[in-house]
C-alpha cells in the first residue's frame, strides 16, 4: 500500500528539502523501496538542485497546468523517481490540483515523498491535502517552534494531524529547546533528532542527497532510523545501545510507536 508523506514547516531554511531528498534516496537505495519524490515548493522550487536535476523541461508546474502528462515529468535520479519544479514557469498554477494529479501514478510506488513550501497559503495546503502522513521539520529555537505549533494546528484543522516532529540542525543543546519542551508545547512526538552536520552542506554543493553522499554521517544515520520505522523494520542499534540495551532515547521509543501506528493504519 502506498504511503504519501509530506515534509512540512511554516519556516524557510529549516531543512525540509534536504530531509525529503535524503529520506527518499535512503528508502530507495538502502530499503529497496520504490519512491516518488515531488517538489511541492512552487514559488521557490529547489528540490532539483538537491537531486542533480538542472533546468528540467517538464516539471510539476507543467503537470498542475495540464501542459504535461505526469509520467513525462519524472526524472530518474539516485534510484528515485523525481518530479522537480520550474523556476521559470511563466503562468501561475493551482497547487491544490496536486492530490488529483498524483492519483494517476501513486499506486505504482511504495512511498511518495512531498517536499513543501513554507508559505502559509495554497502552496503548503497542497502538500497537507495530498499527504496521508505529515512530518514537521523544526529547528530547536523559539521562533521556529512557534511556527511549528502553527503548522500543527493548520494540519489538524484540515483533518491531518502531524505524525511526528523532526528536529534538525541541533547545535548546542545547552542553548536550545529540549525534546521534552518541544513535545510539551506541541503535543506531538519527536521522531528524529538530526545534528547540525557539515555533510548536508557538502551534499548540496555536490548535488548528491546526504544519504547517498555519506551514508555514515550523523545526518544520514538518523534519516535511516526514521526510515526503519516507516518501512516496519528494526532500527540498527548504536554501539552504546548494544552495550547498555536499556539505554533508549525518547525519539527511539516514539519511532517504535510510529512504526506500530504506521502498520495498523490504512493508506489510500
Ligand atoms: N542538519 C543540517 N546540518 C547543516 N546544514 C543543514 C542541515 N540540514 C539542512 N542544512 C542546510 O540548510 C540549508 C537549508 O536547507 P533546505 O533547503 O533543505 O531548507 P528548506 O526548509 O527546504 O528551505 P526552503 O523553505 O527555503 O525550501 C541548506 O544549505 C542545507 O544544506
Ligand atoms: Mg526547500
Amino acid at each position: 500500500m502506498v504511503k504519501t508523506i509530506g515534509i512540512i514547516a511554516i519556516k524557510g531554511g529549516v531543512g525540509k528539502t534536504t530531509i525529503a531528498a535524503s529520506l527518499a534516496s535512503d528508502l530507495a537505495n538502502h530499503y529497496n523501496q520504490k519512491v516518488l519524490l515531488v517538489d511541492g515548493n512552487y514559488s521557490a522550487p529547489n528540490l532539483g538542485l538537491h537531486m542533480d536535476i538542472i533546468e528540467p523541461s517538464k516539471t510539476i508546474h507543467h503537470v498542475l497546468d495540464k501542459r504535461a502528462n505526469i509520467k513525462s515529468a519524472i526524472h530518474k535520479k539516485f534510484g528515485v523517481d523525481v518530479i522537480p519544479g520550474s523556476y521559470v514557469y511563466s503562468k501561475s498554477v493551482n497547487p491544490l490540483k496536486l492530490k488529483d494529479r498524483l492519483r494517476k501514478i501513486k499506486y505504482d510506488y511504495d512511498f511518495v515523498i512531498l517536499d513543501s513550501s513554507p508559505s502559509l497559503n495554497d502552496e503548503i495546503l497542497s502538500a497537507i491535502l495530498a499527504s496521508d502522513s505529515l512530518f514537521v521539520v523544526t529547528t530547536p529555537d523559539y521562533p521556529t517552534i512557534s511556527c511549528s505549533i502553527h503548522a500543527a494546528n493548520l494540519s489538524l484543522e484540515k483533518g491531518k494531524p502531524i505524525k511526528g516532529i523532526i528536529i534538525n540542525k541541533i547545535r548546542d543543546p545547552d542553548y536550545e529547546i529540549s525534546l521534552k519542551e518541544i513535545e510539551e508545547s506541541t503535543n506531538i512526538p519527536v521522531v528524529a533528532r538530526i545534528p547540525d552536520d557539515k555533510t548536508a552542506v557538502k551534499s548540496l554543493f555536490t548535488r548528491i542527497p546526504v544519504s547517498i553522499y555519506n551514508r555514515n554521517s550523523p545526518f544520514s544515520k538518523e534519516i535511516s532510523r526514521l526510515n526503519a520505522a516507516l518501512t516496519g523494520q528494526k532500527e540498527k542499534r548504536s554501539f552504546l545501545e548494544k552495550i547498555f540495551p536499556k539505554h533508549f532515547r525518547k525519539e527511539q521509543v516514539n519511532r517504535q510507536l510510529l512504526k506500530e501506528s504506521f502498520y495498523t493504519s490504512s493508506f489510500d
